[in-house]
């Protein structure tokens, strides 16, 4: 019970948007006896989409949803939120530069920041899940600077949840026997799946599997280009998945770890293992009364050290190209 979390989701009538709004008014994002309230943007070519999206939830009568403030207006939108999760985005079309997609997803996260400092509540939470996401949560920081930098992430819970999977289906094992996976870096082929200090049930993930040559090769290839098998596969990219880890990564933040050793989230860089303090790069992190730090004094090994290296220096290019795109 209690009085209702405002929830923003952008890009609302999107794919992710779509699978993302049921979950979080069944309880899944903020627990089963939170009620909520839906703040959808969009954009208006897909205002009319929108419109269709509340019948639906009007017509799915969720116990928890007490209302819904669908809009084209993002100062409405932002309005009082708590929580809020940056999907909208344009997506890469054939005939694109990344430049151009970086450009029209980057001057979006500018746009926004303003919005969002000035409206939502002070205490406001943000996972940016939008493309490129680190880096659209560092202009989305840069251009609202009087917020808390701890209070903007970007998700790779997606790529965190991925590892566990394709681990419990290794050792044959429920997903829930699987902790301790880290996510590094970018949320891209860059990455690091760090199955280091991982566990499954009371074995190390290295001694479960007994197979380096895998962990090390097929393993993180298979995590690495997940997204694009998914893209192959269904011709549209993932959104089920996606949306359920939105729901995992402010669920853990907010509510709390159920248990777990870390989790991987985008966060602001304090320096911690020698990465650029302001990038938003992904750690191991544990949240403790809706608060995230960084696990502090994991051993990296030195191929760990090269790999999380590769994967800080892609951000630190992203981030200035993101600023190249800005200036024009
Ligand atoms: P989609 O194209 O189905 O939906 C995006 C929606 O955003 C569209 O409905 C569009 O109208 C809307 N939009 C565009 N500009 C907007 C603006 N300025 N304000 C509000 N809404 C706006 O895409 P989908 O599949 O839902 O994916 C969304 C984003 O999430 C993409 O950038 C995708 O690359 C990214 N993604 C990130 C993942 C992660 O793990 N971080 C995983 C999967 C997708």
């Amino acid at each position: 019970g209690g009085e209702p979390v405002r929830v923003l989701v952008t890009g609302a009538a999107g794919q992710i948007g779509y699978a993302l709004a049921p979950m979080i008014a069944r309880g899944l994002m903020l627990g089963p006896d939170q009620p909520v309230i839906l703040h959808l943007l969009e954009i208006p070519p897909a205002a009319t989409a929108l419109e269709g999206v509340c019948m639906e939830l009007t017509d799915a009568a969720f116990p928890l949803l007490q209302g819904v403030v669908a809009t084209t207006d993002p100062a409405v939108a932002c309005k009082d939120v708590d929580i809020a999760c940056f999907i909208g985005g344009f997506p890469r079309k054939a005939g694109m530069e990344r430049k151009d997609v970086m450009s029209k997803n980057v001057n979006i996260y500018k746009s926004i920041a303003s919005g969002i400092e000035a409206h939502a509540k002070p205490t406001v939470k943000c996972v940016v899940v939008a493309n490129p996401a680190n880096t659209n949560a560092y202009i989305l920081k840069k251009y609202a600077p009087k917020m808390d930098k701890k209070s903007i992430t970007c998700l790779t819970r997606l790529d965190h949840n991925r590892m566990v999977g394709q681990i419990a289906e290794r050792c044959k094992v429920p997903n829930a026997k699987v902790d301790g996976v880290i996510v590094w870096g970018n949320h891209s082929s860059t990455q690091y799946p760090d199955v280091n200090h991982g566990t499954v049930g009371s074995k190390t993930i290295r001694e479960a599997i007994n197979d380096d040559a895998y962990l090390n090769g097929e393993f993180m290839t298979t995590v690495q280009k997940r997204g694009a098998a998914i893209i192959a596969a269904r011709k549209l990219s993932s959104a089920l998945s996606a949306a359920s880890s939105v729901c995992d990564h402010v669920r853990n933040w907010v509510v709390g770890m159920e248990g777990r050793k870390y989790v991987s989230m985008g966060v602001v860089s304090d320096g911690s293992y020698g990465i650029t303090e302001g990038l938003v790069y992904s750690f191991p992190c544990v949240c403790k009364g809706g608060e995230w730090s960084i696990v502090q004094g994991l051993e990296i090994d030195p191929r760990s050290k090269d790999l999380m290296e590769a994967t800080h220096k892609e951000l630190l290019e992203e981030k200035d190209l993101a600023l190249s795109c800005l200036e024009e």
